[in-house]
């Protein structure tokens, strides 16, 4: 399989690339500059390397310089931004800084003939983020793009198969972005375009297969698309020296417990651990009303939890987690281990020592995960499910919570999450759910007065769920959910619906 070395500076858009370049059917890897020398590049066999862009200025001392001797290689070379710029200096060329060099946004961009782009437009728009430029090419190289304020928009050494481009072709915002790639990727690199999901499980299988020979890995399964598609392809590796441990605090959704087991316990035969701990929870909960004191304990009993049935289990070597590429971002690359270990667990016990983490989704975003999950075949409730808070119902029923009051948030949840997928409004509705408030309302059924609970309906519209809208979910159907659960569910006297966006309100009410 041919694959291309992603060498990355610390740029905003690194992953960005990788995916792109995946998307042309070649596997593309992520390596961080300092964790990468010359040699490992040459026994690696890469077709092509990308420099990626970063956030710093060449000339900086604290900026990430590299081995110059990886333009020797005879492997092509593309920089991008910070990367061609780092090629310029490199290759003793001149970067420099004027005011009013920097360009941020839509740039007027027109090119010039070169392999790099074919099947590009003379004149076009790209994305650009910098304030240095590069005054004076290395020699070698010639010109081959520029911008209003950019002398050298691109340069390229084609008897060396060196490129770089100052734009991000790897943003949609470039309007030829895709091509350039292409001709990097496939004309200038020559790599086949083979690589499909099937091929990241293949090679991720073959993998933990040799590094995790003989060793007794743990996984938190929580049932969300990240965690079981981890377990899954992990299990293919280890079979059963992975130990999935799932830990059912009573707050997960209608039948949800019985649904995670019966599907990776039965169906994939995974090495699963189901703990009923819903009692211990409640009792933990009981008489709690504050939000964050909810998350808390929570958090400390989850841990608790998972503690005792890892020791059960006993000399445990490797961590497992179904990290992912936001995850990453969120938490700072170079301190995501440690943090995400506790974002996804709770936050481990210091004295429960792991010899290693493994994060096989580590570099794939969120719809690649749901690919490779569809491809294991993970059934669709898995992968296509919308995201659900750790805390789980605690957070939905406001104030105290107690099992009769979970009973009727379950059973009001249900009903809205049918009607919204008889009626098909997947699309437009990415989280939704029912939120049991703590006031009690006056209604009327046949001749007699009821005093039963309000529930909410939220829905939200929203691509990364940092601002969201309400979903315009039509009338007939929030008819139906309401006289559903009114007629279906004990205890109900009324249902609203919650039009608040995000901001000012946030998705869930605690
Ligand atoms: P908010 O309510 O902050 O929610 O607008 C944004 C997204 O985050 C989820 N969420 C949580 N997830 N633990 C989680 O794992 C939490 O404590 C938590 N609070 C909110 C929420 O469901 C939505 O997708």
């Amino acid at each position: 399989m041919d694959k291309i070395l992603v060498l990355d500076f610390g740029g905003q858009y690194n992953q960005l690339i990788a995916r792109r370049v995946r998307e042309q059917h070649v596997y593309a890897e992520i390596k961080a500059y300092n964790r990468v020398r010359v040699d490992d590049i040459k026994k690696e066999g890469y077709r092509g390397i990308i420099f990626t862009g970063g956030p710093n200025s060449v000339y900086d001392p604290s900026s990430p310089h590299y081995d110059a001797e990886v333009l020797n290689l005879k492997i092509p070379v593309l920089g991008i931004c910070y990367g061609d710029q780092l090629i310029a200096y490199m290759k003793n060329g001149k970067v420099s800084s004027a005011e009013n060099s920097s360009e941020y946004g839509r740039t007027d961009l027109t090119v010039t003939e070169s392999e790099l782009f074919e099947g590009v437009a003379k004149e076009s728009v790209c994305w650009m983020s910098h304030n240095d430029y590069i005054s004076e090419v290395p020699n070698g190289f010639r010109i081959i793009a520029t911008t209003p304020k950019c002398p050298c928009a691109a340069m390229e050494d084609k008897q060396n198969r060196i490129y770089g481009v100052q734009f991000h072709p790897e943003v949609t915002h470039t309007q030829f972005g895709k091509e350039i790639l292409h001709n990097f990727v496939i004309k200038i690199c020559g790599c086949k375009q083979d690589w499909r999901m099937d091929s990241f499980i293949e090679s991720t299988v073959e993998r933990y297969k040799k590094e995790l020979a003989g060793k007794k890995v743990l996984l938190a399964l929580s049932g969300g698309v990240d965690s079981s598609v981890a377990a899954v392809l992990l299990d293919k590796a280890i079979g059963h020296n992975l130990h999935c441990v799932f830990v059912d605090h009573g707050l997960l959704r209608k039948n949800e417990g019985d649904l995670v087991e019966k599907t990776f316990k039965d169906r994939f035969r995974l090495n699963l651990i189901r703990v009923n701990a819903q009692e211990r929870f409640l009792n933990k909960l009981a008489g709690v009303s504050e939000p964050e004191q909810k998350r808390k304990i929570i958090g400390e009993e989850f841990v608790r939890v998972f503690e005792e049935e890892a020791r059960k289990i006993g000399n445990l070597d490797v961590l497992a987690q179904g990290t992912i590429y936001p995850d990453v971002v969120e938490s700072g690359k170079e301190e995501s281990a440690v943090i995400k270990s506790h974002h996804n667990v709770g936050g481990l016990p210091e004295d429960m020592l792991f010899e290693s983490v493994v994060e096989p989704l580590r570099d794939l975003f969120k719809d690649e995960v749901r690919e490779v999950g569809r491809t294991l075949g993970i059934p669709a409730e898995f992968v296509d499910r919308q995201p659900f808070p750790g805390p789980g119902l605690a957070i939905r029923v406001i104030g105290e919570i107690t099992q009769e009051k979970l009973e009727i948030l379950k059973d009001a949840d249900l009903i809205f999450r049918e009607e919204i997928k008889k009626n098909g409004l997947e699309s437009i509705a990415n989280q939704y759910f029912a939120v049991l408030t703590g006031v009690r309302a006056v209604g009327v059924m046949g001749d007699a007065r009821t005093y039963g609970y309000v529930v909410a309906l939220r829905s939200v519209t929203t691509d990364d769920f940092m601002t969201a809208e309400f979903s315009r979910i039509p009338y007939d159907v929030l008819e139906t959910v309401c006289g559903r659960i009114i007629n279906e569910v004990a205890g109900v006297s009324r249902v609203v619906y919650d039009i608040t966006s995000k901001p000012p309100g946030t998705v869930e009410w605690e």
